[in-house]
């Protein structure tokens, strides 16, 4: 297994469409341990392939039992993941993004969602969540499509954001020189 580089906002490749996989295949499920990997050494609770370069839709999760943060591990690895259903109330939650360092902001969803996908095992499941797993396994398919969290709040808070990180990607950038 292999730790990948998180790639951090603003960058274009964050803003493209990943493609659906055929099946799950070895080379998949080795990038699935990879992502899962990754995830958990940042720490996070859920990473996207275009957060690691890889412009699949392949999303891995993981809140926890009961999305306390010492519960048991209860991994998720989904391909091509799909919301057939959403609750008709939302849920706000205090987002963050492993692409968006130590930024976080109130995002609103659906509380509750059904998910299909296909597992590590190229089986197709569906999943009903909701919490934590349901707000993560949203944001985490909307990387699937371009679509950060800041995309859901108002242009000023995604502006004083995003302006952070670049502010913090030059300083990096000039120790580095
Ligand atoms: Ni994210």
């Amino acid at each position: 297994m292999a730790l990948l580089p998180i790639i951090v906002a603003p960058d274009p490749r964050l803003k493209i469409r990943a493609e659906p996989v055929e099946q799950v295949d070895d080379e998949l499920r080795l990038i699935l341990d990879d992502m899962l990997e990754t995830m958990y050494e940042a720490p996070g609770i859920g990473l996207a392939g275009p957060q690691v370069g890889v412009l699949k839709r392949l999303i891995v999760v993981d809140v926890r039992d009961d999305g306390e943060e010492d519960g048991k591990a209860n991994p998720y690895r989904m391909a091509n993941p799909e919301i057939i259903d959403v609750s008709e109330e939302d849920r706000v939650h205090d987002e963050g993004c492993l692409s968006f360092p130590d930024q976080y902001a109130e995002v609103e969803r659906p509380d509750a969602i059904c998910v299909r996908y296909l597992d590590e095992q190229n089986v197709s499941r569906e999943l009903r969540a909701d919490g934590l797993l349901a707000t993560c396994i949203q944001h985490e398919i909307d990387h699937l499509d371009g679509i950060l969290f800041v995309d859901h709040i108002t242009a000023l808070k995604r502006k004083m954001i995003l302006r952070k990180l670049t502010k913090i990607k030059k300083q990096a950038e000039r120790e580095l020189a």
